[in-house]
């Protein structure tokens, strides 16, 4: 299965994609996970990308489809993959069809997780992540058992650099310019399955589970 989880900052992709990859046993390529390994790693591309995480604007697509076409060409991704947070424009998506098609491939779903903008603040600056083995979590909608400490690996809890309010945003406002035009353009194409993600984890999960096994 090759599908995009599309949706704004914070509305559950990440939390979203480790369900959906522990059930169709695909590779989760996340390019914001890609960027903040690059930085954390002080590689070049780390240091090309750092100003643009920061200020929650968008890299450069030249950069961005780069690394997605590395990463899709290689051999665990041959029998399909998870994009997490690409294409977020539609020159993106446009170079996505090409490196597709140039691979013989055919993206099968697009999975747009949809959250009202006045949720999304609240859900960015409440979110924690293991320094250790990137696990996600929330303040107050999914606490660890113990506080400041992660659940699976023991591990600290940080919080994102561009999660603070202002630069939250930010992101928003960008998304709703630059990628909220994919929902139309995959609309078109008719792969596109919206789903309610207001709800509980639980329950979203549920629902794209079952529209996925076409339920
Ligand atoms: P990226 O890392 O992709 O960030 P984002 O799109 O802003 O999305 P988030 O990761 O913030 O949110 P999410 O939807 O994954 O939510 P999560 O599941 O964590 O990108 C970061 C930056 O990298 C960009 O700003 C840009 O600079 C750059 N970049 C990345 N891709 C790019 C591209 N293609 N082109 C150019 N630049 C790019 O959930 C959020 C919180 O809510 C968590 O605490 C979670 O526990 C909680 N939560 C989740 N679901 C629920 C629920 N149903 N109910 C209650 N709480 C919930
Ligand atoms: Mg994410
Ligand atoms: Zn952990």
């Amino acid at each position: 299965m090759r599908a995009i989880l599309l949706g704004p900052p914070g509305a559950g992709k990440g939390t979203q994609a480790e369900t959906i990859v522990n059930e169709f046993k695909i590779p989760h390529v996340s390019t914001g996970d890609m960027f903040r390994k690059n930085i954390k790693e002080q590689t070049q591309l780390g240091k090309k990308v750092k100003s643009y995480l920061d200020k929650g604007a968008l890299v450069p697509d030249e950069l961005t489809v780069e690394i997605v076409k590395d990463r899709i060409s290689q051999v665990d991704c041959k029998n399909g993959f998870l994009l997490d947070g690409f294409p977020r424009t539609l020159e993106q998506a446009n170079a996505l069809d090409n490196v597709l098609s140039e691979l013989g491939q055919k993206l099968d779903y697009v999975i747009n997780i949809e959250v009202d903008s006045k949720l999304l603040i609240d859900r960015a600056v409440g979110r924690r992540i293991c320094k250790d083995c990137g696990q996600t979590y929330h303040l107050l909608f999914n606490k660890p058992t113990k506080e400041g400490v992660c659940d699976k690996c023991g591990g600290e809890l940080y919080q994102r650099k561009d999660d603070t309010e202002e630069t939250v945003a930010n992101r928003i406002n960008v998304y709703q310019n630059q990628t909220q035009p994919l929902i139309e353009y995959y609309t078109n194409k008719g792969c596109i399955i919206n789903i309610n993600g207001e709800q509980s984890i639980d329950k979203v999960s549920r629902d794209i589970i079952s529209n996925l096994r076409g339920e």
